[in-house]
């Protein structure tokens, strides 16, 4: 009994510190950085579909889409990532602790996924083929990123 009263007692302390850690400003950076991927997700969609023939090739329309997707990508994310706001502290995100621990590398996969929103941009006027090439390594910088700093959606 009394393990379980020590126990029930350490989960009641340990909820109060992470409700204590979590603030308006925390709750802000992390709508933010999540308002920012949906953006992304947004444009990269549009020449997603181009690229998978979902929806028929624009020239215009994919050379705007490119054109948007490099601008919400060249921001400097570091005021969306301070210290504190990981998904241990904020149940809404999806942020995991190993961002902090390798801000490096994180801040170096984001540059490599504008490096290829750029090439994106120069391609996606010029055809379909010229998107389709550009569009893999779109995707596989969100890909490489998530999969070492994101916790499952679901
Ligand atoms: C450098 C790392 C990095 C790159 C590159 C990256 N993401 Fe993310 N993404 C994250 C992190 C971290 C989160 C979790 C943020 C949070 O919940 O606090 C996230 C969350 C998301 C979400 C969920 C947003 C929400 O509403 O909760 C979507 C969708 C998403 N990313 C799409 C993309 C797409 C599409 C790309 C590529 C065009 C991309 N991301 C590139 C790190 C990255």
């Amino acid at each position: 009994m009394k393990v379980l009263r020590s126990l029930a007692l350490s989960a009641l302390v340990a909820g109060l510190a992470s409700a204590a850690l979590s603030d308006p400003a925390g709750d802000a950076a992390v709508g933010a950085r999540q308002s920012l991927m949906r953006l992304q997700t947004f444009f990269a969609g549009q020449l997603g579909q181009m690229a998978q023939g979902k929806v028929p090739y624009d020239a215009k329309m994919a050379t705007i889409a490119a054109n948007d997707l490099e601008a919400v990508t060249s921001m400097d994310i570091t005021p969306m990532f301070p210290a504190g706001t990981d998904n241990g502290a904020y149940p809404k995100s999806h942020a995991l602790p190993a961002i902090w621990t390798g801000m490096d590398d994180f801040m170096s996969k984001y540059a490599d996924m504008h490096k290829a929103t750029l090439a994106m941009q120069a391609a996606a006027g010029g055809g379909l083929d010229g998107l389709k090439a550009a569009a893999g390594p779109v995707f596989a910088a969100c890909g490489a990123c998530h999969k070492e700093y994101r916790a499952p959606l679901n």
